[in-house]
């Protein structure tokens, strides 16, 4: 149990990458506490996870709402007494070409990705300072590295929660947490559901491995960075894309 007696957030863990990060970490023996907007399909993630047997908690969260993000914080120390882990997952895209792009699609991006992810992260150092230990895993995106058309509030976004990561990597390193980012290339998930079959297909034509990956790619990774065999990495982006960006 590589997770065993730790206590996780995981943003962002009603579906796609932020549930399998969730399901990942309880079956390494942590507690986690899942959150996104709705409380009803977060809840439904978390008693799915509670009747096999693991150690889940749910609460309704909007981590673009600094007073949302402080009680997720109170609650969880509230039920599971210390936060170890803080999975920053929860994320939205807002598409268009940048001149079609409305000012609210920018600023919503920008609040939710970047904003929400510096907040979540403010919350729980002062907690893991005090433990003088911790792990924050940033999911960031290799659209982050290179940018894309129709993606610039979200390419945006992701490229500033790189840099946030390493700037708060530098800042607490001495207090023993360590801050990562993991940069997913193509996931199957509700997210990239969007696409036409024709997109689909020429993505694929930009993998070297082939085949487009899935959520538990990018928990397998979540969990190697928050175990103990991750002590010594800090400050990093680590790509999970099939070879897509080399
Ligand atoms: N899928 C990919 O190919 C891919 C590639 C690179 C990076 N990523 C990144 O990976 C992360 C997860 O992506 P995904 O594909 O799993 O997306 P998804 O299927 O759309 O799930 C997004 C999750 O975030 C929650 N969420 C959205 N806004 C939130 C907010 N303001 N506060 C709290 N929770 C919020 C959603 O629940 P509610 O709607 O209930 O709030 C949901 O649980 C995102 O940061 C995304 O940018 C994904």
């Amino acid at each position: 149990m590589r997770l065993k007696d730790k206590v996780a957030i995981v943003t962002g863990a009603s579906r796609g990458i932020g549930a399998a990060i969730a399901r990942k970490f309880c079956e390494a023996g942590a507690s986690v506490m899942l959150c996104s907007r709705s409380a009803a399909s977060v809840a439904g993630v978390a008693e799915a996870l509670v009747r096999e047997g693991w150690n889940a908690k749910s609460a309704q969260a909007d981590i673009s709402d600094e007073a949302d993000v402080e009680a997720l914080r109170d609650l969880t120390l509230e039920e599971f007494s210390r936060i170890d882990i803080l999975v920053n997952n929860a994320g939205i895209n807002r598409d268009a070409l940048f001149l079609r792009m409305k000012s609210e699609d920018w600023n919503a991006v920008l609040q939710t990705n970047l904003t929400g992810t510096a907040y979540c992260m403010r919350t729980v150092i002062r907690p893991m300072m005090r433990q003088r230990s911790g792990r924050i895993i940033n999911i960031t995106s290799v659209v982050g590295l290179t940018g894309n058309v129709g993606q610039a509030n979200y390419a945006a976004s992701k490229a500033g929660i790189i840099g946030l990561t390493k700037s708060i990597a530098k800042e607490v390193s001495s207090r023993g947490i360590t801050v990562n980012a993991i940069a997913p290339g193509f996931i199957t998930t509700d997210m990239t559901a969007k696409l036409s079959e024709a997109d689909s297909q020429r993505m694929l034509e930009l993998i070297p491995l082939g085949v487009f990956g899935t959520p538990e790619d990018v928990a397998e990774v979540a969990l190697f960075l928050a175990s103990d065999a991750a002590g010594y990495i800090t400050g990093q982006v680590i790509q999970v894309d099939g070879g897509m960006v080399m």
